[in-house]
């Protein structure tokens, strides 16, 4: 049987992130997966993590299992977290959220709801997005659209063409937003656009399907969250995919969530029921350690605090590391603006140099950049700074 299949290519990012490991260089500098490195290049287990891992350690009773759901706890703990405990919407009966295997397992289990709830349901993706939405997206059943997001000649939000286009979405279709600290490119919607574009909803009756991995990166933790938020208030139906693998450093552990919003408490309740029985149908049940972590430093004020400082200090340490990286290579003989790198969001942004370029940088400079020119500004250090900005003054040269 196995004869009939051909080999598949390992996906770029996670490819790159082989290719680094390999390498034996030194000097080599990873700027691909999007994993936070601190300022020594080390991605270490938060120290609010590190507590709650030794509390459960002697508190958890049990390894029985826990159901589909998982931690319910875990489940009300993520809505205050993505809403705010004082929002409307947590009263209201309407949203119902549920732990999955990570944001990719948020992402699956959400688009096959979706999927079962109208088959014939299109997803507008902008362009580009996270390489990986498509296949994670579209394997679900949906059609696959797309909509103008990224002009890379400007390094800025192409807002009049994304207008454009998701003025032409038909009601029912499903539109596919990042929440904040857009991947690949950094570049998040301002308060404005978020409003125009929930009018948009209302007004040809489409819904959101937001995918928010990096909350706490780019403003803050509360401002990360003004568009899920407005729209929570606004829209009559919404999907968030959420991940605890950046905001609280539990990438491996697969800490996820999928949580929907419906018109009526009685069809949150059949939505979720949904969700329950795809996850049954897939997995199973999401692992437990990760969301136990996460309930836990929620749950503690003091671990809470201390959970709170450390993704502060890393939301700073990106946006330093992005002015830091820009001022070396602005004045490049190349004539190149790298400004935009000062302004976007999170961990992402364009360089925009031409594929030989890129080419150079990795085989004689051993620094990893994923083929989009995509960098992870968290792989820059005081260290590595002056190697990396000298050997990109280099290539820009040619
Ligand atoms: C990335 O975009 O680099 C991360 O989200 C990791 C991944 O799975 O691709």
């Amino acid at each position: 049987m196995f004869e009939s299949l051909k080999p598949v290519a390992i996906d770029p990012i996670l490819g790159l992130m082989i290719a680094f490991k390999a390498d034996t260089r030194s000097e080599k500098i990873d700027l691909g997966v999007g994993v936070y490195q601190d300022d020594r290049g080390r991605t270490p287990v938060m120290e609010a993590v590190k507590i709650a891992e030794a509390r459960l350690m002697d508190l958890e009773m049990t390894k029985s299992y826990q159901g589909m759901a998982g931690d319910p706890d875990y489940n009300q703990r993520i809505l205050g977290l993505l809403f705010g405990d004082q929002h409307s919407i947590l009263s209201s009966g309407r949203v119902k959220s549920i732990q999955a295997p990570g944001g990719s397992g948020a992402l699956r289990v959400g688009a096959e709801v979706i999927c079962r709830a109208r088959p014939e349901s299109r997803l507008w993706v902008g362009v580009p997005t996270w390489p990986n939405h498509i296949p994670l997206l579209g394997s679900a059943g949906f059609e696959i659209k797309e909509y103008p997001y990224y002009d890379m000649a400007s390094q800025k939000i192409n807002g009049q063409a994304m207008m454009d286009a998701l003025r032409s979405v038909p009601a029912g279709d499903m539109v596919l937003l990042h929440g904040c600290c857009h991947n690949p490119t950094g570049a998040d919607l301002s308060h404005e656009q978020w409003d125009q574009i929930a009018d948009l909803a209302l007004e040809r009756g489409f819904i959101p399907l937001i995918d928010t991995a990096y909350q706490g990166l780019g403003d803050g933790l509360d401002e990360d969250g003004y568009g899920m938020r407005m729209m929570a208030e606004r829209l009559p139906e919404l999907v968030i995919a959420s991940s605890c693998s950046k905001n609280f450093g539990l990438y491996r552990e697969r800490t996820g969530s999928i949580t929907f919003i419906a018109e009526t408490p009685e069809q949150a309740d059949i939505v979720v029921s949904q969700a329950m029985s795809t996850a049954r149908s897939i997995y199973s049940m999401p692992p437990a350690h990760g969301a136990l972590l996460v309930s836990m430093v929620l749950g503690d004020d003091q671990l809470r605090a201390h959970w709170q400082a450390e993704l502060e200090a890393t939301r700073l340490r990106l946006k330093s590391m992005r002015s830091l990286l820009c001022d070396s290579i602005q004045n490049n003989e190349a004539g190149m603006d790298f400004s935009h790198i000062k302004e976007q969001k999170g961990m992402f942004s364009f360089l925009g140099i031409t594929a030989m370029q890129l080419e150079r940088l990795r085989e004689e400079f051993g620094i990893y950049i994923v083929s989009s020119t995509r960098i992870n500004l968290a792989g820059v250090n005081s260290n590595n700074i002056d190697y990396l900005s000298q050997s990109m003054l280099t290539v820009l040269k040619s």
